[in-house]
């Protein structure tokens, strides 16, 4: 599966992956994934945000509303990112299924793999937008409002990739009592612990905030230092104080993106746009900090004589997995208990818990502890550990 999928939305200048939602190699992912689910006679169902599950009913089994068990993740990267953040999830629930055939287990429920449809925000904007839509937490009026960054409708995209969008609460759901999701751990934690394999106690919550700093457009040569009113600079003194701020609490706050108007050498820009991903350990601690970060750039663009609107984009509270669940699947194993480890990178699964859907998720070590980035990693040996204890999971879940 992983020689299938290599060469999929990979550039040859950094190894990274660019795989975005409804464009060529995301579509070349999907139509992988309904192969895999085809090899294995798995029946599909798909929904109008683009979701896909891959049901494995067991003959004679008789399904009861609530009883179907879900694993699966998302095929979506970053712009140039890792191999395994998605892709590992999928790959190994496919992996599991084989694993537990060839133990000869018959599920007494349905199994479904499933892949969610822009979990990382890259190309609208807003991160699990396919899971948000699937559970109502982002309702249709809102997703048809979302533009990519050649100002592309998401209905234009869906259309343009051949789907008949529909969006909104989707039946894929319905029949599903728990869920759970394998993924690259994006830290160093399991490293730290000497563990292969951890489950989820949490996700912090985090946000994308836009921050429009405008000022005036002017000659970068005949306008003296002191006639400037340069959005740049409040942009920059406004990084360096989000990153004073997370370093000061022990939280996170990045600039990872930006765009300048015109964006020419020689002219003041007229405007700066620039997009904070801030995650912090509570709700409340992360609407402080970032009332402390607009609360200086909003001091700093009076003394520059701009201006500064923030606007937030996406915003994800934070998750407790379900703890009788987590404990529940990571006891009992040889080679002793699975570590019960938080994250601070989100997941469908925070978006499927937070809907109230029981959840689970499995880590899988990740040497580097480097993510969002073509240096990610995981080693071979540890994948397979993943998709034995993926199985060992299923197993408990689906008997
Ligand atoms: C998704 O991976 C995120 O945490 O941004
Ligand atoms: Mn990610
Ligand atoms: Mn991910």
């Amino acid at each position: 599966m992983w020689q299938d999928l290599g060469p999929v939305g990979r550039a040859a200048s950094s190894g990274g992956y660019f795989r975005q939602p409804f464009d060529s190699a995301e579509r070349e992912c999907h139509a992988w994934f309904l192969q895999e689910c085809a090899a294995r006679g798995l029946e599909v169902e798909a929904d109008g945000n683009g979701n896909t599950v891959g049901w494995w009913r067991a003959p004679g089994v008789a399904e009861q509303p609530g009883n179907a068990v879900l694993t699966g993740s998302h095929l979506d990267s970053v712009l140039d990112g890792g191999a395994y953040d998605g892709p590992l999830g999928v790959v190994s629930s496919f992996a599991a299924i084989d694993v537990l055939r060839d133990r000869g287990f018959v599920p007494s429920r349905p199994i479904g793999v499933g892949a969610f449809v822009e979990e990382e925000g890259s190309r609208f904007g807003l991160a699990c937008l396919g899971s948000r839509l699937m559970t109502g937490a982002t309702t249709p009026e809102q997703a048809q409002e979302l533009r990519d960054r050649n100002g592309v409708p998401l209905l234009d995209a869906m259309a343009a990739a051949g789907l008949e969008p529909s969006l909104g609460s989707s039946a894929l759901l319905n029949g599903v009592g728990v869920f759970v999701e394998l993924h690259v751990e994006q830290g160093r934690d399991l490293v730290d612990r000497g563990a292969a394999i951890g489950v989820a106690s949490e996700i912090w919550p985090h946000g994308r905030f836009r921050f429009d700093f405008t000022g005036e457009a002017n000659h970068a040569g005949t306008t003296r230092m002191e006639d400037r009113h340069d959005p740049m600079l409040t942009y920059a003194m406004t990084a360096l104080a989000a990153n004073k701020q997370a370093r000061l609490s022990g939280e996170r706050a990045t600039f990872g993106r930006i765009e300048a108007v015109p964006n020419g050498t020689n002219a003041v820009p007229s405007r700066v746009t620039a997009w904070l991903d801030a995650r912090c350990a509570t709700d409340a601690s992360l609407e402080r900090m970032l009332a402390e970060i607009e609360g200086l750039g909003q001091e700093r663009a009076g003394r520059d004589g701009t201006s500064l609107s923030v606007t937030a984009e996406s915003v994800s509270r934070a998750v407790g997995f379900d703890a009788d669940l987590a404990r529940r699947l990571a006891v009992d194993h040889t080679g002793g208990d699975w570590p019960i480890i938080a994250t601070q990178a989100g997941h469908d699964a925070g978006v499927l818990s937070a809907a109230g859907i029981p959840t689970a998720m499995l880590f899988v070590r990740n040497p580097t502890g480097i993510s969002h980035s073509p240096a990610e990693s995981a080693e071979i040996a540890d994948c397979l550990v993943g998709v034995e204890a993926l199985a060992d999971t299923l197993e408990r879940l689906a008997e």
